[in-house]
């Protein structure tokens, strides 16, 4: 479904991180994402960061695209189309830890507040935390982690993630972050033994699963994830070590 809709609501996240609320009456689950499009700029990919009849976009700036989405005022014309993917499984009645790393935590926002499950935010300094205020809300227990010690647990979410696990019995991990993270959450997901949905990024062009430029190992990224199971994401090769750029070209992640 394609259509325009106009801003009605922006809350500034954190210095480089915007959320873009409108009124959308398409039916969206939690993990799911839409394509944005302006006029200036090319179609990107964004997860909801809310999923009901109002719903959000929660952007962080770091390129020509999202900085035009950055110029977005009240009252603003956004053109979008989707919602596209399969979003996260909340039907396992597992104990579920959600885990969200940097701008990753908007599209685990709606599994927080459908769930009210555990929760780690981590971000690179307390000046980079994004929507704990709007989890809090949601959950009994919040914690936060940052690189660099400035607020909360001082480490990165996985370690975070080990320390809860000594003290609770999950039986499912929920997230979404940067690759790197997401790479050595999947690890320790196997090394626990606890099952995992983990919601991953690839160039996408169409969104829905017709020009395979979101392709990882066969899967497109795009239409059979982006939220993809333990099983899936071990069959994955490139998962943490290479994904495709706009122009097809195999780049080896840092
Ligand atoms: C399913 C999915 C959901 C996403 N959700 C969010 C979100 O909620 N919030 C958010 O801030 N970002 C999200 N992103 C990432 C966002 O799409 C990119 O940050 C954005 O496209 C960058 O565009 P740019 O022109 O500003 O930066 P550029 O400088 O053009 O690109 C910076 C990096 O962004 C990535 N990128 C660029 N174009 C695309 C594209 N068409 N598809 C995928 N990745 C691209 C590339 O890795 C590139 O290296 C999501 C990506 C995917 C695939
Ligand atoms: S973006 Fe076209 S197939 Fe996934």
């Amino acid at each position: 479904m394609s259509d325009t809709v106009k801003i009605i609501s922006i809350i500034d996240e954190c210095h480089d991180t915007k959320t873009f609320e409108f009124q959308w009456d398409e039916k969206a689950s939690a993990g799911q994402f839409i394509m944005v499009w302006m006029p200036g700029m090319e179609e990107i990919p964004m997860s909801l960061s809310k999923t009901g009849r109002i719903k959000s976009i929660t952007v962080k700036k770091i390129g020509k695209d999202t900085q035009k989405l950055h110029d977005l005022r009240l009252g603003s014309p956004l053109r979008i189309r989707g919602p596209y993917g399969k979003g996260f499984d909340l039907k396992s009645g597992k104990n579920t830890l959600i885990i969200g790393g940097g701008v990753g935590t908007a599209s685990i926002i709606p599994v927080v507040k459908e769930t009210g499950a555990d929760t780690i935010i981590g971000a690179r300094s307390s000046d980079d935390v994004i929507m704990d205020e709007i989890a809090g809300k949601y959950v009994k227990n919040l914690w936060i982690s940052t690189d660099d010690g400035s607020r909360g647990f001082h480490g990165n979410v996985v370690q975070l993630m080990r320390e809860k696990f000594k003290e609770n019995n999950y039986g499912m991990v929920i997230a979404c972050g940067p690759e790197i993270m997401q790479y050595h959450l999947y690890n320790a997901c196997v090394e626990l033994k606890v099952d995992c949905q983990l919601s991953l990024e690839r160039h996408m062009k169409c969104g829905a699963g017709i020009c395979g430029s979101c392709v990882m190992d066969g899967m497109r990224v795009c239409k059979d994830g982006p939220v993809f199971t333990k099983e899936e994401i071990s069959k994955l090769t490139d998962f943490g070590v290479s994904k495709r750029d706009e122009c097809g070209r195999l780049v080896k992640l840092g």
